[in-house]
């Protein structure tokens, strides 16, 4: 008799358990609400969805049964078009959930470190878990801003190879000043600059045209919320040129779909109108962040994302998260030190600001 869990990678076989999010029509089941009544505030999804176009097109998809094309030409000469960096130095992925992977895979040596700064994006301690890695946390200070002395410190005693941060960061909305990058792109490390809000960031925001002049900076994009394509799962990364010929070899051949490449290029064609909804979703959120400064009990943070973190005040987070679920709005609580105070809302139509507000409003001090 073989002992199947003893064989089991070590790392792996002591892992934390990863705690799933429930899908959307098991939560509306739960809470006895039906789907399209539920006000979901909770995944800083896009509440405009897809373009009609890109329904339409993924209606008509003519090779669904063909595998897809793994060098994701079509996708990437758009994008090239698009944001005005070379098709060369391109990669599209599952997501950028899959291109964090890919980059982990690439550069750690089992017991190698990442550098951190939580509270952040979950995906990169979760992966450099899955590969082996070590996490070096360096906790953001209490303004959300980097520790940048700290961050210097670590790289000496810990020598990470990578540094991942998201810009605008995930949760509280807040960009890495150029200055910082600059100071991060000093050190003796691979910076993975995550751009996934970037949109939603004042303009001129995005550093995405300067990674393919740089050594050690790689940028990361993804559909998910700019383009409403989270359910499809397309991203793209940009990187060095260095990289690029061993980025090609441990790629999984389709790992971006005949669905997901169409609805992303349809997207690009199409750009004139998100950036349109992204306006309305910027307007929103200033609307939603002047509204909630005048919650006696919230205090929330500026954003240049497209949610808004807030502190809650006098009361118990974890039990307004789950009032307001009761009543059908969905918002994020963490269970998470430093962040157990605090709620995330991402920006929904005005309907659901409006809902919610009125929820808020109500409630006793
Ligand atoms: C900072 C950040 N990066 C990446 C992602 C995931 O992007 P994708 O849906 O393209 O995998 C998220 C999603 O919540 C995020 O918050």
């Amino acid at each position: 008799m073989i002992d199947a869990e003893k064989l089991i990678r070590s790392h792996v076989r002591s892992m934390a358990p990863y705690e799933p999010i429930l899908p959307f029509e098991v939560l509306s089941q739960q809470l006895g609400i039906p789907a399209q009544d539920i006000v979901k505030l909770d995944a800083n999804e896009n509440p405009y969805g897809a373009l009609p176009a890109v329904t339409e097109a993924l209606a008509a998809l003519p090779y669904p049964h063909i595998y897809p094309d793994p060098e994701s030409r079509g996708l990437r000469r758009a994008l090239a078009e698009y944001h005005g960096v070379p098709f060369e130095n391109l990669l599209a992925g599952a997501g950028a959930d899959e291109l964090i992977d890919i980059i982990m895979r690439l550069f750690l040596e089992p017991g190698e470190a990442i550098l951190n700064c939580p509270p952040t994006f979950g995906m990169y301690a979760f992966d450099a878990g899955v590969n082996g890695g070590r996490v070096v946390s360096v906790p953001r200070l209490a303004d959300f801003s980097l520790d940048l002395d700290a961050i210097e410190g670590a790289v000496g005693t810990h020598q990470p190879k990578l540094l991942f941060l998201a810009s605008p960061n995930n949760p509280d909305g807040g960009l890495l000043p150029a200055d910082t990058l600059e100071r991060l792109l000093a050190l003796p490390l691979i910076v993975v600059l995550d751009e996934a809000y970037v949109e939603f960031a004042s303009p001129g925001a995005s550093r995405i045209r300067e990674a393919p002049r740089r050594e050690n900076l790689i940028v990361l994009r993804t559909f998910s919320k700019w383009a409403g394509l989270a359910g499809l799962r397309v991203g793209f990364g940009v990187f060095p040129d260095s990289l690029m010929p061993h980025l090609w070899k441990i790629k999984q051949p389709y790992n971006v779909s005949v669905a997901a490449s169409a609805a992303a290029r349809v997207s690009l064609r199409h750009a004139d109108q998100l950036e349109r909804i992204g306006r309305k979703i910027i307007a929103e959120r200033e609307r939603l962040y002047a509204a909630l400064q005048g919650i006696p009990w919230l205090q929330p943070y500026p954003s240049q994302a497209n949610f808004i973190l807030c502190r809650v005040l006098g009361r118990d987070a974890a039990t307004l998260k789950a009032d307001l679920a009761r009543k059908g709005i969905l918002v994020r609580y963490f269970n998470k030190p430093g962040l157990d105070d605090h709620i995330r809302i991402s920006v929904g139509k005005p309907e659901h600001t409006d809902a919610l507000l009125s929820y808020l409003k109500q409630v006793p001090l």
